[in-house]
């Protein structure tokens, strides 16, 4: 299968703060110089937050490893864990097509998403709430056939009772994860053969239908905050000490770097000069500079924070004091990338930009 990126892309990607957080405190995991191992966790959790890989989560995650964006889209393009389309925003269903699950009737199950779902796999149902593809196999070969929904496995499948979950999952609700079947866990289909004085003492689930069923988020989209961010291999005040690591600026290891990288790293020989900074908005009242494209709610407090509240700020940066803001930056060559100043400009002159005008009418930028 060609595995490349989609025709339709957004306009930019950033993590939550949390997930910004996180995804921080794994790259503190390997040392000076490796930070690309990092990767993969990286774009697992992009995928996590977004349902998807697109292009600018991608690149953000090149840029905070110092990666070539070829370097990062080669990963994302040769594991098929990675989801190079938009998936269905309530479900993805990975329905297992390999020897037991086929033998078992796992062609029915595709029938029923062909049915339910799209004709075509890595499609999006009518309503853009669900989409599917077939797997190979995912190692629950005793309760074949299965799929695996969202993080959790939907075992000994009929077509019957996987058109019910999935019209559960339409009208909102999580159905219970685990062999449909009567079956616990993984015993033989005629009930316990041995050890079966203990089966009585058995909890209602088998523990990973419990584990899921406790968290009640088998669908959810990970933003950061369902667990706390856990760093041991920082010492025992690992939060802090992770916190304080995580501005450091990314190392460049890589090689090949693309030329938007090249040219970002030229600037970067240039002197730096620090522009003016107000210490608070004029009359208390700062311009949305999420209105810029490349910037989200986390790097707009950053900018804040720096002292820049206004696009007429912005607009007037030099080469020099761009520089500085950008090695202030966890994302390098942002600024150039996407045109801030050329952007200032206009929406201090009381002009609109495509983006600031997109993001108006379809609210995709946080007020
Ligand atoms: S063959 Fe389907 S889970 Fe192994």
């Amino acid at each position: 299968m060609l595995r490349r990126l989609h025709s339709e892309q957004p306009e930019s990607f950033a993590f939550t703060s949390a997930n910004q957080q996180w995804a921080e405190a794994q790259i503190t995991k390997y040392p000076e110089g490796r930070e690309a191992s990092a990767v993969i966790p990286l774009l697992w959790r992009a995928q996590e937050q977004e349902g998807w890989l697109s292009r600018p989560a991608i690149e953000s995650v090149a840029d905070m490893l110092g990666m070539a964006y070829i370097r990062v889209l080669e990963v994302a393009s040769f594991y098929f864990m990675f989801q190079l389309q938009p998936v269905g925003s309530v479900a993805h269903i990975q329905v297992c097509g390999t020897t037991s699950c086929m033998i078992c009737g796992a062609e029915d199950l595709i029938a029923v998403c062909r049915e339910k779902i799209t004709a075509k796999p890595h499609a999006l149902s009518a309503d853009g709430k669900l989409s599917w593809e077939e797997v190979e196999c995912l190692g629950s070969c005793t309760n074949a056939p299965m799929a695996q929904i969202g993080k959790d496995y939907y075992e000994d499948l009929t077509a019957e009772n996987f058109g019910k979950i999935i019209d559960d999952l339409v009208a909102g609700k999580v159905p219970t994860p685990g062999p449909q079947n009567g079956r616990y866990a993984a015993e033989p289909l005629k009930g316990l053969t041995s050890l079966a004085e203990h089966d009585a003492d058995k909890p209602q689930y088998n523990a990973s239908v419990e584990l899921a069923m406790d968290l009640g988020d088998t669908v959810k989209r990970i933003d950061g905050t369902e667990v706390p961010i856990l760093t041991p291999w920082l010492g025992k005040d690992g939060k802090a000490t992770a916190t304080k690591a995580a501005p450091k600026p990314p190392k460049a290891p890589a090689p090949a770097k693309p030329a938007v990288k090249q040219a970002a790293e030229a600037k970067a020989e240039i002197k730096e000069d620090q522009p003016e900074t107000l210490t608070g908005a004029r009359d208390g009242k700062a311009d949305d500079l999420k209105l810029l494209k490349g910037v989200g709610p986390k790097l707009e407090q950053t900018l804040n924070e720096l002292g820049f509240y206004h696009y007429d700020q912005i607009a007037v940066w030099t080469p020099e004091q761009v520089a500085w803001v950008d090695a202030r930056l966890t994302f390098k060559g942002r600024i150039e990338r996407d045109g801030w100043i050329e952007q200032a400009a206009k929406l201090a002159a009381g002009e609109e930009t495509e983006f600031a005008k997109r993001a108006k009418e379809d609210g995709t930028y946080e007020d």
